[in-house]
């Protein structure tokens, strides 16, 4: 009987490889997971979603000899291991996102490994604060709002030359990249050598640029993991829903189950490779909608508190242009509220979760990355 073709995915126990994980096993492959469980995703330990059909390694993605005992006999590789959020520790980005590209197609074409493609996990972060239209300059991309726009509450992104409000526009793969924080400038140079070296030697590769991921399994230990766990924790503590800016800030929102598809759609379309997409539902939906959202699943009142607090370096819109990855035949299928409903179900079975964002939302408080 032919050996079903072995998968690695590392970062395989967190949120979206261990779905990633699950949709492959589901098709019939054999997989092995690499990941270094440790803080702040992890504890040390698998966790309990993790399926019992894969191989699950534990080592670190900066190490050449763990790289190098996952790869072998291995016909596909997703990298999803990196180092998120918005921690200080800011030469940990660089080291974990950019060395662990480089380090894979450093054993590959050292040891001539028959890798017969490679998909990269990357971000909408790359595209920083999006791209505008100013009725009178033309296309600009947007610089980070300055703290004297924020502390006056004036919430839009504004042309530099007029000061006019600006409109958003979506980004699509061929934009600028105007990367803003440590972990999107990594995920660009990772992106960059992925597709550079992948072309060189010959190594089928696709880069994928996630919006915003929704559903089960996303850590509760990440510093900030998203709107999604600050509003279904607020609203299942009974805490008030505390808007950032005004709310109205446009997201793109995704499921998680939708962007496992996207992965599953490039790992067999040769017309993927070399290629990035952005992967993303390619809907606006306003961040007060979301709210909205998890009060009504939660079954909690919608009575917001809207002071204006702030979060540095969040842009004011992201939308997405999906089309490049829609030609290939992606066609998302799950809604906000499946999204949603997904979240709250699984966090109401992880209670601890509650205490870890009282931790975490203390800390961005006192790291002066959320302001009043
Ligand atoms: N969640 C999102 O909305 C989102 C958006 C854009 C991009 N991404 C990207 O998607 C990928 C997966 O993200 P996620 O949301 O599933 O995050 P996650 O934190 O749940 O999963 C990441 C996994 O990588 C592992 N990992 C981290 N450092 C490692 C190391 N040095 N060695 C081995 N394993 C290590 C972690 O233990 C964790 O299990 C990441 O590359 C991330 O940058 C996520």
């Amino acid at each position: 009987m032919k050996q079903k073709e072995l998968v690695l995915v590392t970062g395989g126990a967190g949120f979206i490889g261990s779905h990633l994980v699950d949709a492959l096993i589901d098709k019939g492959y054999r997989v092995r997971v690499l990941d270094n469980l440790a803080p702040p995703v992890h504890n040390g330990n698998l966790p309990d979603w993790c399926n019992k059909k894969a191989e699950c390694m534990k080592g670190d993605v900066r190490k050449k000899k763990d790289w190098q005992a996952a790869l072998t006999g291995v016909d596909y590789v997703f990298h999803l291991a990196a180092y998120m959020d918005y921690h200080v520790n800011f030469s940990k980005y660089i080291d974990t996102n950019i060395r662990s590209t480089a380090l894979l197609y450093e054993i590959i074409v050292e040891h001539k490994l028959p890798i017969k493609k490679i998909v990269v996990a990357s971000s909408q972060s790359v595209y920083g604060e999006g791209k505008y239209l100013c009725a009178k300059h033309g296309v600009l991309y947007a610089q980070p709002r300055p703290e004297s726009q924020l502390t006056k509450h004036q919430w839009e992104v504004r042309c530099p030359k007029d000061g006019t409000i600006a409109t958003l526009l979506p980004e699509v793969e061929t934009d600028e990249l105007h990367p803003q924080i440590p972990y999107a400038i990594s995920k660009v140079a990772s992106e960059k050598l992925c597709l550079n070296l992948g072309k060189t030697y010959r190594i089928p590769t696709v880069a994928l640029r996630y919006s915003i991921v929704q559903g089960s399994r996303q850590s509760f230990r990440h510093f900030y993991s998203g709107a999604l766990r600050d509003f279904a924790v607020r609203a299942l503590a009974g805490l008030p829903i505390v808007m950032q800016e005004d709310g109205r800030q446009i997201r793109d929102f995704v499921n998680v189950h939708d962007v496992v598809d996207a992965h599953l759609l490039v790992l067999r379309n040769k017309h993927a490779d070399y290629q990035v997409f952005n992967v993303g539902m390619g809907r606006n939906t306003r961040v007060v909608e979301l709210a909205k959202a998890v009060c009504r699943i939660a079954g909690t009142a919608f009575k917001p508190s809207r002071k204006g607090e702030y979060r540095i370096n969040s842009p004011r819109h992201s939308k997405m242009n999906i089309d490049r990855l829609k030609k290939l035949g992606f066609a998302p299928k799950h809604t906000l509220e499946d999204s949603v409903r997904e979240y709250i179900d699984w966090v109401r079975h992880y209670p601890e979760a509650i205490s870890y964002w009282k931790r975490t939302y203390g800390k961005m408080r006192r790291d002066n990355i959320l302001k009043p």
